[in-house]
């Protein structure tokens, strides 16, 4: 292809997929706090193909919509030169189809190849990939080839250093643009330590851009990150659970405390129709430390978003673009109609 576009990955500071949690909200409050690059939660090629894209005018949203309604990707223009969509898939051409589909709303596909979980390696998907080189070459290699957008994959380390070195290298060889590495194993649990040596050996020998991922453990204020990057010799660094926790520790400014960040959280989940669970969910992975706190366990019991924004006294705004909404769909509908 030659129109190909480009996405630099140096220097970068970049918000992990993690599913359930980076829809939406979650990746708009990250570039809000200074994330340069946002992944999507793994969105499994078959969902994504059997959804219907609708430019959703009453949000300004593009929407993957299956025929029950569930939203599989909900996107906005204005993160799409930051947008990484990331692919659970086992089969190149499902990739490419999956691929092709979103690709003008993104900037990226990365190919999700480390995830642990029994339903990814049942389905040949995620960590599966590992053990299956070749395979997970084909799918780089037709991605590459059919896409005019970059191409990049997450991996965990391999058993050995020679094994992961093999192995990114031959990715390497694909042609992709840059590679992710979680420096734990398949096997290895989040309180395990990061094989941060193995990120750095591999950062040595490849000439692409290598992105550091799973200094959680160790991350804490903004300084940990400059570390975890040093530390790795990574190009740059992508953060999962201390984002999770709270999203602004990606600020060179230093970390927002955490009341104030739900509620921004909260608000940028209003102006976006986000789903009322979803919502809900990040708040309490926002709040694991603090689940003895009345907001928190105030916040486990609620059961509409209504309900939810007075905890956090957002009612007031909830109600007013609601309203807002309202006129502006039966404006909507009034112009369809006539
Ligand atoms: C994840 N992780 C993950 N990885 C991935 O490639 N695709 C995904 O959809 C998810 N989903 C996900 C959800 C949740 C709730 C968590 C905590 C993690 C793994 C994640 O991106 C990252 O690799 C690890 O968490 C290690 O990085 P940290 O947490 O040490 O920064």
């Amino acid at each position: 292809m030659d129109h190909k576009k480009s996405m630099d990955y140096r220097k970068k500071m970049i918000l992990a997929p993690m599913v359930r949690i980076c829809t939406l909200p979650m990746r708009q409050l990250a570039l809000e706090y200074g994330a340069d690059i946002v992944f999507c939660e793994e969105i499994i090629d078959f969902k994504i193909l059997s959804a219907k894209r609708i430019e959703n005018d009453l949000l300004g949203t593009i929407d993957y919509v299956l025929s029950d309604e569930t939203i599989v990707f909900r996107t906005h223009p204005k993160e799409r030169d930051k947008l990484v969509f990331q692919l659970g898939t086992s089969d190149p051409k499902r990739a490419v189809a999956a691929a092709k589909k979103v690709e003008k709303d993104i900037s990226a596909i990365d190919v999700n190849m480390g995830c642990p979980k029994l339903f990814s390696l049942k389905g040949g998907m995620g960590a599966a990939l590992l053990s299956e080189p070749e395979k997970a070459k084909e799918i780089l290699s037709a991605l590459v080839n059919c896409l005019s957008i970059p191409v990049t994959c997450k991996i965990r380390i391999l058993p050995t250093l020679q094994e992961t070195l093999d192995f990114v290298k031959l990715m390497e060889s694909t042609g992709i643009s840059a590679i992710t590495i979680h420096g734990r194993t398949k096997e290895e649990r989040p309180q395990h330590q990061n094989h941060n040596d193995v990120i750095k050996a591999a950062a040595e020998v490849l000439k692409i851009p290598v992105i550091a991922n799973g200094g959680s453990k160790e991350i804490s204020e903004y300084a940990d990150i400059e570390r975890f990057r040093n530390e790795t010799g990574a190009s740059s660094v992508m953060i999962a659970r201390a984002a999770q926790w709270n999203p602004s520790i990606l600020r060179k400014e230093g970390k927002l405390p955490l009341f104030e960040v739900i509620r921004r959280y909260l608000q940028i989940c209003i102006d976006h129709d986000n789903m009322f669970t979803n919502t809900k969910y990040c708040i309490l992975q926002m709040m694991h430390a603090d689940m003895d706190k009345e907001e928190g366990i105030r916040t486990q019991t609620a059961a509409a978003m209504g309900q939810l924004c007075e905890i956090w006294n957002m009612k007031g705004y909830y109600e007013a673009v609601s309203t807002k909404r309202q006129i502006l769909k039966e404006e909507m509908d009034r112009k369809m109609n006539s």
